[in-house]
């Protein structure tokens, strides 16, 4: 392989990962002599998926391979149900939500808060409000656009990064899982945190976030028609991550000859 592929490892400036406590959107770009590969187009990654369906950790262990940077999308929507409900706000006012979306700063996307099952549920409560997603979408393009230096490319995870966010993105994965696997691997993660749920409760809460996501009118929940879907109920994520990576190293060669 001759050339310019960026398949160099860890230089993983993870913006917004939950795997990762570095501030998100660092470097976002704003400054135009600071990017990296100015006048060549960003290579985007875009991962859907419902919720625990493993996008998260694909997206991360992806970035870290490739070098890209990473957004994880829904610690936006997060950050955005936290600031509503911490000085006790109603998550689905669509005032107190877009303003709340617009107050986000770099720091609370880090913020181990946001990992709870509460702020989850009120994250699709936001998030099926079109003021909250205009807001956030700009934030979302501009990163996919200009990710943080050194990264040559952006991989961002959520529920319509393929479908509205970047509808050009070069590859588009769809990860999904059964209900119950997912729950399976959120009462696992739970757990790990030190915190103490019942498999039903957790599966039922999925089902009730899986149908907010999927049913709302602005942007739901959806794979696009081009995307790739991975069922990972059956893979672990090893497997999940070489199936990636392998069409991911395919997508990179074919740009690599267009150019
Ligand atoms: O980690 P998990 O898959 O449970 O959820 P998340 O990715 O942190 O997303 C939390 C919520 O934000 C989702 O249930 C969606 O309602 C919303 N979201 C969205 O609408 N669009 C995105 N691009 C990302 C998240």
């Amino acid at each position: 392989m001759s050339g310019a592929l960026p398949l160099t490892p860890a230089l993983s400036p993870q913006a917004g990962s939950k795997h990762s406590p570095r501030p998100a959107l660092a470097g976002r770009g704003r400054n135009p002599r600071q990017r990296e590969g100015e006048g060549s187009r960003s290579f985007v990654i875009a991962i859907d998926g419902p919720a625990a369906s493993g996008k998260g950790t694909l997206a991360c262990r992806l970035a870290d391979r490739l070098g890209f940077a990473h957004l994880d999308t829904g610690a936006l929507y997060r950050a955005t149900a936290f600031l509503v409900l911490d000085p006790g706000g109603d998550p689905a006012d669509p005032e107190t939500a877009a303003r709340a979306a617009r107050r986000i700063d770099r720091q609370l996307l880090a913020d181990p808060r946001l990992r709870g099952e509460v702020v989850a549920a009120a994250a699709s409560t936001v998030a099926a409000i079109p003021a909250v997603r205009r807001a956030l979408l700009e934030l979302q393009r501009s990163f996919a656009a200009h990710p943080p230096a050194p990264a040559k490319g952006a991989i961002l995870d959520g529920r319509d990064i393929g479908s509205v966010v970047c509808p050009a993105a070069d590859v588009k994965l769809f990860v999904t899982a059964s209900a119950e696997e997912r729950a399976r691997r959120r009462l696992e993660e739970l757990r790990q945190r030190g915190a103490t749920a019942i498999f039903e409760d957790v599966l039922q809460d999925l089902k009730e976030r899986d149908a907010r996501d999927t049913e709302r009118r602005t942007a739901p929940l959806t794979a696009a028609p081009d995307a790739i879907v991975i069922d990972t109920t059956a893979l672990d994520a090893d497997a999940v991550f070489e199936r990636a990576y392998n069409l991911i190293a395919r997508a990179l060669k074919e740009k690599e000859w267009k150019q």
